[in-house]
């Protein structure tokens, strides 16, 4: 998620770029830069890591600069790749956001004028266009330099002794931000949001000059034309959650897009790690939390998809257990990738002779480092603690890993392969139907009010299921629940069963539907109110108090449907009992500590 900040005008540039960059950092990096410029060249600073790692001091600061925080995309996270890029005189710099498709056609031919790149990026072939076609007036040279790319960007580029900025925008956003005798932008909002309210949003195809004192801009048809001024009304905290009124709310949105970005390329097999090289007799997933339910799901979709023994364990537990003659493939799951059991389980693992990957959705995060392979989740990042769309997308990745293993391993036939990819690639859109329905699950949430304990049950895929929308509701709406399978109620839950315990039972018609619907009505005997989540069943409407259905998907695919109704069910509880959401009392989005 790359970020993009600049600023011309009377004030330290160095400054206002690291504050506007610190904004965006919620959206994940891994390298971040800055390149401001002077009357006797233009000073760059960058580097992979964190934007505090960043020695900006180190450079004399000046009133002119731009800065980025990169995401990586062509060539890894490091010093040489992060932005600002310069020309070969290093007296143009640019930053850049977005994908130029045909950079490698432009950069043989920039190698052949004699060019020299420092950087495996798509990005620097622009400070060395600007730097070929330069003919006196930057902005005049950016705007030949967009006519030859293809693809998505938002560039901004300086020159040493000017006070101008030369901006440019297709299919990544670009905002202006106008100040007096200073003028700023950025490709979001919050970035900005500090020192002006007042914005111009740049269109697909123009280009734009920013001084100090004054804003021009260019359509794609070379004609000067005004953007309207627009006034946000969000603050800072309110811009970076998108409008919404908690991140947790927003990241639950984000589902559907997360869920795309995770399969985006992988549908036909994971390109970045080939499963088939690893002995898988028996796999081992491990992780915490969150984490741990997904786990749990990929347990059976594993078992059930490629027929492989597959033990789900707490990285807490694990770590203190006892070695085996076995050496499981072993999976961590962790969104954060900073997760000290999960780390420390890695470890152990590794030195016991293990073949380990790491399934997160922080690149560059600590776990990437202990283990043989990565799979990233995709998913973006994520503010809320309570983890939303990076338990989707670490589902979204079991049932690829699944359906992978089940080919290498020939136990799934091809063409029942296909079927589940296609099926996966419609997960967005049933996704996107049941948010819609948002209203209807925060009427049933009602029910959750003023309950002294609740339970959540489910079986076979969906049991994990039920465990994950327990935690939910613990974590956010502080209220007891508790998550177990269907058929274990009996064995001790049952003496807790009142009138003030709800119970959401998870029914979907897979092969425990029948049974389901027995102790469905065991606990109605008990007079506990049942919200029943799953498929469309007059028995089960009969039985139950409300029924939230979910989208018809075949069974296999009911967890990530359910559980975002649990999700739902668990925010609007919060909501309604005026809960801290976003930040839970005691707990961190990442446990470092053991
Ligand atoms: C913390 C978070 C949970 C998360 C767990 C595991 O407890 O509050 O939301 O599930 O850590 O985190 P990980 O980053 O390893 O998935």
């Amino acid at each position: 998620m790359c970020g993009i900040v600049g600023y011309t005008g009377k004030n330290n540039a160095r400054e206002i770029l690291l504050k506007g960059l610190g904004r965006l950092e919620y959206r994940g990096y891994d390298s971040a830069g800055v390149a401001l410029a002077g009357e006797s060249g233009i000073y760059i600073q960058k580097k992979k890591g964190r934007l505090k790692e960043l020695d900006a001091k180190e450079i004399p600061s000046t009133n002119i600069g731009i800065g980025h925080t990169r995401w990586a995309t062509h060539g890894k996270p490091s010093n040489e790749n992060s932005h600002p890029f310069s020309d070969c005189t290093g007296d143009i710099a640019i930053v850049h956001n977005g994908i130029i498709d045909n950079f490698i056609h432009l950069k043989e031919d920039l190698i052949n004028k004699g060019h020299e790149f420092t950087s495996e990026t798509d990005s620097e072939i622009i400070s060395h266009l600007l730097e070929e076609h330069f003919n006196g007036d930057l902005v005049d040279t950016l705007k030949i330099v967009v006519k030859m790319l293809k693809g998505s960007f938002a560039i901004c580029a300086l020159q040493k002794d000017s006070k101008n900025i030369a901006v440019a925008r297709n299919q990544s956003p670009l905002v202006i931000g106008l100040g007096v005798g200073e003028n700023f932008v950025a490709s979001d909002v919050p970035a900005i949001l500090d020192y002006t309210n007042e914005v111009k949003y740049l269109e697909d195809g123009d280009v734009a000059l920013l001084t100090p004192n004054e804003v021009r801009i260019w359509d794609s048809q070379d004609a000067l034309v005004e953007r309207d001024v627009v006034e946000i009304q969000w603050t800072i905290e309110d811009a970076e959650k998108g409008g919404y009124e908690h991140y947790m709310l927003k990241e639950i949105h984000e589902q559907p897009k997360a869920i795309h970005a995770s399969l985006l390329g992988r549908l036909g097999g994971f390109t970045e790690v080939d499963l088939g090289k690893y002995d898988t007799e028996f796999i081992r997933l491990i992780s915490c939390g969150t984490s741990y339910h997904a786990a749990l799901v990929g347990k059976y979709l594993i078992e059930d998809i490629a027929r492989i023994p597959c033990t789900a364990e707490l990285a807490s537990e694990y770590r203190y257990s006892s070695p085996s003659e076995l050496h499981p493939f072993t999976i961590l799951i962790s969104q954060s990738g900073e997760t000290a059991d999960t780390i420390a389980a890695a470890k152990e693992a590794k030195r016991r002779g293990c073949k380990t990957l790491a399934v997160t959705n922080v690149m560059n995060s600590s776990i990437t480092r202990e283990v043989d392979e990565v799979i990233f989740t995709h998913a973006g990042p994520e503010i809320g603690v309570a983890a939303t769309k990076t338990f989707t997308t670490q589902v979204i990745m079991m049932y690829l890993i699944a359906i992978e293993l089940g080919l290498k391993t020939k136990r799934l036939l091809r063409e029942t392969a296909q079927e589940y990819r296609d099926e996966l690639r419609r997960i967005p859109r049933h996704v996107r139907v049941l948010l819609d329905r948002s209203e209807d699950i925060e009427r049933v949430s009602e029910k959750l009010i003023g309950a002294d304990d609740i339970f959540f049950v489910g079986r076979h895929l969906n049991y994990p299921v039920a465990l994950e929308g327990a935690l939910k509701l613990k974590e956010i709406a502080y209220i007891h629940s508790a998550g177990y399978p269907a058929g274990e109620l009996k064995h001790g839950p049952f003496a807790l069963l009142t009138n003030r315990t709800p119970v959401v039972a998870i029914s979907v018609k897979d092969h425990t539907f029948e049974k389901m619907l027995g102790n469905i009505g065991e606990i109605a005997s008990r007079d506990s109110p049942i919200i029943a989540v799953g498929d469309h069943d007059p028995e089960l409407e009969k039985l139950s108090d409300d029924l939230i259905t979910v989208p018809s998907v075949p069974t296999l695919f009911s967890p990530i449907l359910v559980n975002v109704v649990l999700q739902l069910l668990a925010y609007y509880t919060a909501y309604k009992l005026e809960c801290a959401i976003d930040k839970p009392r005691n707990l961190a989005k990442s446990v470092t500590v053991e």
